[in-house]
């Protein structure tokens, strides 16, 4: 027990030291795809959702390192529009996990001044899911610490098809004038409106490829791709996002 301690104790200081004078040009949003719970369970023999379960276990871990750094918004991706397409079973799991997450760590969330909030349809989510995800957004409101996004029942391409319908609808009404429309316009329409852009996209599991996930949002963030699996990613494994991001040169289209 004491040995474990120690360990957690001398993670913690390695983590420090690795951040002290380093704090410079840190990325204020990561946005997270986390993949391949499902390979990583088949890799050990075990069902798909024991994948899942585990991959639950390192939003805590890596919330925590997160918020230690000093990052202001992490966004999760959870569940997708697409995700639905899944064997029943594997659905029904998935979405017992926030609740089954939040009812373990909403206390220490609160008590390390997480904000928690929710980008995705509610809509057709059960309503143990909804219950969950609202209390803790509720409970968390006055935070001012980390803001914990949860992507859920999130597609991008359907996030886009509300901003259009919304300044149709307003084009229609007359309160906007077409020529009028600009970026920062159709933005306040986006589920993700009162959060900055990500700056830095990490995706898990080796796959290549943004998954219909906050594709208006990702047109300046830097990439990161690793081939961990999600149940492995650890705190090193983010620090070392981190490191790769504050070393590029982020130039906007500009030279
Ligand atoms: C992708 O791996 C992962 C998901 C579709 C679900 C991710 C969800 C969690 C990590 C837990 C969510 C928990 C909370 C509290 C929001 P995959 O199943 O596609 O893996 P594979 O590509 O190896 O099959």
């Amino acid at each position: 027990m004491l040995e474990r301690f120690i360990k957690k104790e001398e993670t913690a200081a390695k983590h420090e030291e690795a951040f002290v004078g380093e704090k410079e040009n840190l990325p204020a949003h990561i946005a997270i795809i986390m993949d391949g719970n499902g390979r990583w369970a088949k890799q050990k023999g075990l069902p798909r959702i024991a994948g899942h379960r585990e991959g639950m276990k390192v939003i805590n871990k890596v919330v925590r390192e997160a918020n230690h750094i000093g990052i202001k918004y992490l966004t999760l991706y959870a569940f997708s529009t697409e995700n639905w397409k899944r064997p029943k079973a594997e659905v029904d799991f998935l979405m017992r996990l926030p609740e089954k997450f939040l009812h373990k760590e909403l206390p220490s969330l609160k008590e390390n001044n997480v904000r928690v909030t929710i980008m995705g349809t509610l809509d057709g989510l059960p309503s143990y899911t909804i219950d969950a995800v609202k209390k803790a957004v509720e409970e968390t409101k006055e935070n001012n610490g980390l803001v914990l996004n949860l992507a859920l029942n999130y597609g991008s391409r359907h996030e886009m098809i509300r901003m259009v319908k919304e300044a149709c609808r307003e084009v229609q009404e007359g309160k906007q004038s077409i020529e009028d429309i600009d970026e920062n316009y159709l933005s306040q329409f986006l589920l993700s409106s009162k959060l900055p852009d990500p700056d830095l996209l990490i995706r898990t599991s080796g796959e290549i490829r943004l998954s219909n996930f906050m594709l208006w949002q990702v047109a300046y963030s830097e990439f990161w791709f690793t081939n961990v699996l999600w149940p492995d990613f650890s705190e090193e494994d983010l620090v070392e996002a981190i490191r790769v991001y504050q070393k590029r040169k982020r130039r906007y289209g500009g030279v």
